[in-house]
């Protein structure tokens, strides 16, 4: 089992105390930012001159996450401004393999998420093309919903088709992740775990931080 990495998203940061919110996060592994262009997803949040300003003033790397359509058009700018990663969504995407090694090129890790919906055999042809897949644990749009259980057995057979490839990508979760739900996705294999509600809504976002990698750690432990 690869390490486990905490990924505090900022859809629940203070949009206008945005550089306060990423300096409460420092023990985060990436800042996770959520890109929405409401009409992929009905929400609207920020696009590249805002990432950009989070870039440049954020201590820890950028995993992006693109909730938008037409990814081939937008996607690279992300990877351009210096984001870790970038995260498109396979519905969206036209040529998901094509666009996954422009990101490499660039220097970004390539990224792609699948909706509740979207079966984990639609994966299994282009998982070597990425680093890191995002198994989305609510449908996407909003911060603060619940945890869907049956998402679960997706993502574990993800994982045993990249353990089948000798495959190291990350496998992400996003969506309801907190204390009580964060063992469940780590036993069935999730390594790199997004909150926003847990992380931001606490009192001490670094302890409330530090708590959900022990939920994970212990679920590791326990499924090894
Ligand atoms: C939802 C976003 C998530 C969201 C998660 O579409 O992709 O990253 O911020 O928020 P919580 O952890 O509150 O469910
Ligand atoms: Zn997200």
């Amino acid at each position: 089992m690869s390490g486990i990495r905490i990924n505090p998203s900022v859809l629940s940061a203070d949009f206008v105390n945005m550089q306060a919110d990423l300096d409460r996060i420092a023990a985060a592994d990436f800042v996770h930012v959520d890109v929405m262009d409401n009409h992929f997803v009905p929400n609207l949040t920020f696009g590249p001159q805002m990432v950009q300003r989070i870039q440049e003033t954020s201590p820890v790397p950028l995993d992006v996450h693109l909730m938008i359509d037409d990814p081939e058009r937008w996607a690279p700018g992300y990877a351009e401004l210096g984001a870790a990663s970038v995260t498109f969504h396979l519905e969206a995407s036209s040529e998901p393999v094509a666009l996954a090694r422009r990101l490499r090129a660039i220097g970004a890790r390539a990224g792609v998420a699948v909706k509740p919906g979207t079966p984990a055999e639609s994966l299994y042809d282009v998982l070597d093309e990425f680093d890191q897949i995002l198994v989305m644990t609510v449908e996407p749009g909003f911060g603060g919903q619940s945890f869907m259980p049956e998402t679960m057995p997706k993502l574990a057979a993800l994982a045993a088709e990249a353990r089948r490839h000798g495959s190291a990508v990350w496998l992400q979760v996003d969506g309801g992740i907190s204390a009580s739900t964060i063992a469940q996705a780590a036993e069935a294999g999730a390594d790199t775990f997004v909150a926003g509600s847990a992380v931001f809504g606490a009192d001490d976002p670094d302890l409330a931080i530090a708590a959900l990698r022990a939920g994970a750690a212990s679920a590791h432990a326990h499924a090894h």
